[in-house]
């Protein structure tokens, strides 16, 4: 599989079955992402800038968006297709699994309904476990995901204010017990931007990989 960067929380998962699974897709830092293709959605939260446009897009590609039973609730009343689900259970698609694993956060939308609780992913695509936090503090529930998934690489948000910052991603990185870690959710605003090449020199001080992946770039 292939992981893209579309900018903040945003993924683009390219599977080798031809799968096209986006995660948070709040696409300011994409504004000409072209979704045609687009198979799933999944989104961590109802916070505006990870829901992002993904009814939008659910509505025009037919992607089945998946999320926490009331935010799924929310976006299928807006006319989107969805899989709602609890934290803890995986789910089968064609293309691999994936389950929603606790987050630290909240979850209402712009409008202000209430979302369920945020939540992250892990998934398995392709013989690699990638896991996406959403947006999150640093938990011990992180101990656990390492034990139990073994994910290879993981997506963190390190911009601090809202989530974790920079030094407790890398902690959560040695506690995931991953190889690579792919920094998100920092520098889109103001209040969330960091120096990045800190994150780098922490993370190989850990012997882990830092991943800092530019906006529109991919990885294997
Ligand atoms: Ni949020
Ligand atoms: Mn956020």
């Amino acid at each position: 599989m292939s992981i893209k960067y579309l900018g903040h929380s945003c993924f683009e998962i390219e599977t080798k079955s031809g799968a096209k699974i986006l995660i948070d897709p709040f696409l300011v830092c994409s504004p000409d992402y072209n979704p045609e293709g687009v198979t799933d959605i999944f989104v961590t939260h109802a916070h505006g800038d990870h829901l992002g446009s993904a009814i939008e897009i659910s509505k025009k590609t037919g992607a089945t968006i998946t999320a926490i039973y009331e935010l799924a609730n929310y976006c299928e009343k807006k006319g989107a297709k969805v899989n709602g689900i609890g934290v803890g259970n995986w789910q089968n698609y064609s293309w691999g699994k994936a389950i929603a694993t606790p987050a630290y956060h909240s979850s209402s939308t712009m409008d202000g309904v209430y979302g369920g609780n945020p939540c992250g992913y892990v998934f398995e695509i392709d013989g690699t476990t990638a896991y996406h936090a959403g947006d999150t503090s640093l938990m011990q529930e992180m101990k656990t995901i390492g034990e139990l998934y073994r994910p290879d690489v993981a997506m963190l948000p390190v911009g601090g204010q809202f989530t974790m910052d920079i030094e407790h991603a890398v902690i959560a990185a040695d506690w995931l017990k991953v190889t690579g870690v792919i920094p998100m959710h920092y520098n889109t605003f103001d209040a969330i931007s960091v120096d990045i090449k800190e994150f780098e020199r922490l993370i190989r001080e850990k012997g882990k990989l830092p991943l800092v992946l530019k906006v529109g770039q991919e990885m294997n």
